[in-house]
């Protein structure tokens, strides 16, 4: 399969997306401590115990890395900001250090003539704001307003785009009620609070930006085509129970405000005192939706407590993050969400891609395939309508997946873990030629 950049629409922006604690490095450069460095330390959290220490030291070899940006002909560059980084205590007194690297990344960027899309949070919240609580803490859109204010009176004059939160069904749900990722728990209160924190916290940072006169914002939220496993009632039922978890909450608050009922019936007697009250402030208009989706589920009823759902087996074939390849699914969110929810709103997906177990060598083309169909999903979604504007390949480089530590590769740049060597893949030169024209 091959594409053109002249098969997308006019203005069509292609781009590639990393985030800071998978790649820059943590040890360096005065950044504070996160809660994925002390969720890494806990024995059984993640593979191997491995952090963002080092990471892929980007820190160090930023310049070397936005050049192979610009080698493939990207227009845009999705990255983010570290919190830790900029404000090591979380509040207070900011590390010159830290504003100076997202400085110099952003001037680099324009320099090689690619466009800065910022997302402010990428997961590495300070330690000292976890040790308070975090996400569950209802002075969290305070800190985050304050960080916003910080980083963006720094580079705000020169990204091309932001947003506030990479991913909040991740920082609610999958931190807070699965444990997967820091702070690792599973309780449901904390869960509603995070969710509900983690939008009011969007909707203040909107607020901030627009302050400081900048334009181009937007959400990014990650979503995965759910489907129930059989159609049997119960089957039905908790796929859309599950559907409105991942999928509607986020957008609900955003664009409706209100949440849905399936997730009420759970989260409702968790929720902060006067939840309803701050939907003004997470509706704060937003210039563009960002879309990540990399996977179906399908799901089955479960017995016992709400929201009495499991994965069940899947059908199709699976990338190494044992997810389902199911680029229907892209072009059918793309859809749905925005004849549901964003309406004429440009959409970017801000993130696809496949993790692979890959050598520098090999031909790649699993992913060179997984590219290929979802683009294609990403062109059907826009002859059916949907206003998408942009996509965005995750990732860069190899980098650390999180829980799953350096062995998930979904980099469209082989990255040795011990030299740092950087060697582009076959991918990587696929997708230099389908943008190219
Ligand atoms: C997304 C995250 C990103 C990366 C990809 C594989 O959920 O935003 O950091 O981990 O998944």
């Amino acid at each position: 399969m091959q594409f053109h950049r002249r098969d997308f629409p006019q203005g069509f922006q292609f781009g590639v997306a990393t985030s800071s604690y998978q790649i820059e490095g943590h040890a360096f450069g005065g950044a504070g401590q996160t809660h994925w460095d002390s969720f890494a330390a806990t024995p059984g959290n993640v593979v191997r115990g491995e952090d963002g220490a080092r990471a892929c030291d980007h820190y160090h070899r930023w310049a070397e890395d936005l050049d192979l940006v610009a080698g493939l002909g990207a227009d845009v560059y999705r990255f983010s900001t570290s919190w830790a980084r900029v404000l090591p205590e979380g509040t207070g007194q900011p590390n010159p250090e830290g504003l100076d690297f997202y400085d110099r990344l952003v001037d680099g960027m324009l320099a090689r003539g690619i466009k800065p899309a910022a997302t402010l949070y990428h997961w590495e919240l300070p330690q000292a704001l976890a040790d308070k609580g975090g996400w569950r803490n209802a002075d969290m859109p305070d800190w985050f307003a304050e960080m916003t204010e910080v980083v963006m009176a720094r580079i705000g004059d020169r990204v091309w785009s932001a947003a506030p939160i990479n991913e909040p069904w991740c920082v609610g749900w999958l931190s807070h009620f699965d444990g997967a990722h820091a702070p690792g728990m599973r309780d449901i209160r904390a869960t509603a609070r995070a969710m509900h924190h983690v939008l009011v916290s969007h909707g203040r940072s909107i607020e901030v930006m627009r302050g400081l006169g900048m334009s181009n914002l937007g959400a990014v939220c990650n979503f995965e085509w759910a489907e129930p496993a059989s159609d049997t009632p119960e089957d039905i039922a908790a796929a859309t129970r599950y559907d409105a978890i991942y999928n509607r909450f986020f957008l609900g608050g955003l664009f409706r405000g209100d949440y849905p009922a399936e997730v009420l019936e759970g989260l409702a007697p968790h929720l902060p005192q006067g939840w309803q009250d701050d939907f003004a402030t997470i509706r704060a208009p937003i210039d563009w939706l960002g879309v990540n989706y990399y996977t179906r589920k399908l799901i089955r009823h479960a017995e016992g407590a709400w929201p009495n759902y499991a994965e069940a087996p899947t059908r199709l074939p699976l990338t190494q993050m044992g997810w389902e390849i199911y680029p229907e699914g892209l072009r059918d969110i793309l859809i749905r969400n925005a004849r549901d929810y964003s309406g004429d709103l440009p959409i970017y997906v801000t993130e696809n891609g496949m993790a692979n177990p890959d050598r520098a060598d090999r031909p790649d083309a699993e992913r060179i395939a997984y590219l290929a169909t979802h683009l294609d999903a990403v062109t059907a979604a826009i002859a059916a309508g949907a206003p998408v504007a942009g996509y965005f390949v995750w990732s860069l480089m190899d980098n650390y997946e999180w829980s799953l530590g350096y062995e998930k590769r979904f980099g469209l740049v082989h990255v040795d873990f011990d030299s740092l060597a950087r060697t582009p893949k076959a991918s990587y030169h696929a997708l230099a030629r389908w943008w190219r024209d």
